[in-house]
């Protein structure tokens, strides 16, 4: 019989809710039409941001948005996004198709976007094109109280209340587009910007970027070049698990060789602590994967730079695996952010003109929401592997896996059940502690292809299902190709 043994009293770490953060870049169409389309827009918008987006954000609780980039950050001058925006430069997007950047959505416009969704913004700074003084001035600008030309301009820009902005990056993958930096050399300029960068009213939270994937070396070399210097509290590795097949077209094995790949975070995870413990024990600086996601390839008939993609169950189910990744390495991993927000590469929402459709990963997290700030407590997953053949190897992935965690009197156990045919049973016990009542939701679909549409908006949607919740001991049977959030009130 498979089993899932949750132990609730074994607490692992409380959830930081920043896991489930987000990420909008200037690529594509993400900032404009996807969330700026302008005050004489004839979509519905709240003073140039799309109604439909915000009200669909605000219902999964977004904790942190990351903006404005990605490789944009590196050449972004923030100037550039303040002040009358008839009179804004226009630049060219040299990383993204270079295409026009108008310049219309800026920090107030960004600002105001993350207050309306009810998250924090988290800022990404230019270390590539930038200057320790450009970014000591975006901080001054955002938030210092006192009597200074930049808090003036602020004021006169329409904003004389100080922003608070408490989330910085020095850069973006520097390694590659945020400058080709080795570790060593990075290290010493991640010091020279953080030094300048201060704690008007808010306390800053700086974050350095870190390794692409699983890489020790950029890790080490970094943190030995470092050295004590202490103005650092994230570091931030970036993992995108690819693609098999296309977004939509793909084999039963290439289902299960993209979901074995997502789950390569969790060696990521694991390997870049135990190297940030060897420099920092007390885990003082919190690890951050503030890019991760899916990455399909480019769909005929778009433009190959904007990284639009549809987004399947298998989307879903690697969002839904990663997130309990996340959970279960609490006491680890202190934000995620996945890429990006809309229309770009595992996005929550797609727009087309005034239409806007949720993707599969935004029911994951939606139904997941409930694990924010909850306490993480061990669970064990007993299941039969599944095999399967990728590049003419065999492989092998769970039966079922995933999270739980307690906030109160409710327990959240989120599963995954990766098995594209077969529904799987299993025995859920307790230990320290049992059900009253609960209830379920799970995301299926009879096709692992399934997907929404503008026509079909709703073809992909949790439901409600039916079981008995009691005691310490019940069984339930998990469909196939499923993400499954079951509520508990525990007794
Ligand atoms: O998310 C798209 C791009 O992927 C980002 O701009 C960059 O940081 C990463 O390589």
């Amino acid at each position: 019989m498979n089993r899932i043994s949750v132990t609730l009293d074994e607490p692992i770490a409380q959830i930081n809710p920043n896991i489930y953060g987000h990420f909008a870049e200037h690529l594509g169409s993400c900032i404009y039409e996807g969330i700026w389309v302008g005050e004489d827009s004839p979509i519905p918008n709240d003073g140039g941001i799309r109604t439909d987006v915000v009200r669909a954000m605000k219902k999964i609780k977004p904790p942190i948005v990351r903006w404005p980039g990605g490789c944009f950050a590196d050449d972004y001058h923030w100037e550039d996004g303040i002040g009358p925006r008839a009179e804004r430069p226009r630049r060219v997007n040299i990383w993204w198709g270079d295409v026009i950047e108008p310049n219309a959505f800026g920090t107030h416009e960004f600002v105001r976007f993350c207050r309306m969704i009810g998250a924090e913004p988290y800022f990404c700074g230019n270390v590539g094109s930038g200057t320790p003084r450009e970014l000591r001035d975006w901080v001054e600008y955002c938030n210092f109280t006192g009597d200074s030309t930049l808090a003036a301009r602020r004021a006169a820009n329409g904003s004389p209340e100080p922003f608070n902005v408490r989330y910085w990056s020095v850069g973006n993958e520097n390694w590659g587009c945020g400058g080709s930096f080795c570790p060593e050399d990075y290290g010493a300029e991640y010091k020279r910007f953080a030094t300048f960068l201060r704690d008007w009213g808010t306390p800053l939270f700086l974050i350095a970027c870190g390794p692409s994937g699983n890489d020790p070396e950029w890790t080490r070399r970094f943190f030995t070049k470092i050295g004590k210097y202490s103005r650092i509290h994230g570091f931030s590795a970036h993992y995108y698990c690819g693609t098999a097949g296309t977004a939509t077209e793909y084999t039963e094995a290439q289902w299960y060789e993209l979901i074995a790949r997502s789950l390569k975070m969790e060696g990521l995870i694991a390997q870049q602590r135990a190297i940030m413990d060897g420099f920092d024990p007390g885990r003082k600086i919190g690890l951050i994967v503030d890019e991760w996601g899916t990455w399909h390839p480019t769909v005929v008939g778009r433009n190959p730079s904007f990284l639009w993609q549809q987004n399947t169950m298998r989307d879903a189910l690697v969002a839904a695996a990663t997130l309990d990744i996340f959970n279960r390495n609490a006491d680890k991993v202190i934000m995620g952010n996945i890429a990006q927000t809309i229309n770009v590469l595992q996005a929550m929402i797609l727009t087309d003109g005034d239409k806007m459709v949720t993707t599969p990963t935004y029911h994951v997290y939606d139904m997941y929401q409930s694990h924010q700030g909850g306490t993480c407590v061990r669970a064990f997953f007993e299941s039969e592997a599944i095999t399967f053949t990728a590049g003419g190897k065999e492989e092998r992935i769970f039966g079922l896996d995933g999270s739980a965690s307690v906030k109160g009197s409710e327990l959240t156990l989120t599963v995954v059940n990766p098995h594209a045919t077969d529904a799987v049973e299993a025995e859920v016990v307790f230990r320290g502690g049992s059900a009253r009542s609960g209830s379920v939701t799970v995301l299926t679909d009879q096709d692992i292809h399934a997907h929404n549409t503008f026509d079909a908006p709703d073809a992909v949607r949790p439901v409600a299902s039916a079981a008995t919740i009691e005691g310490n001991s019940w069984r339930y049977t998990f469909a196939p190709a499923s993400v499954t959030a079951i509520k508990v009130q525990l007794g």
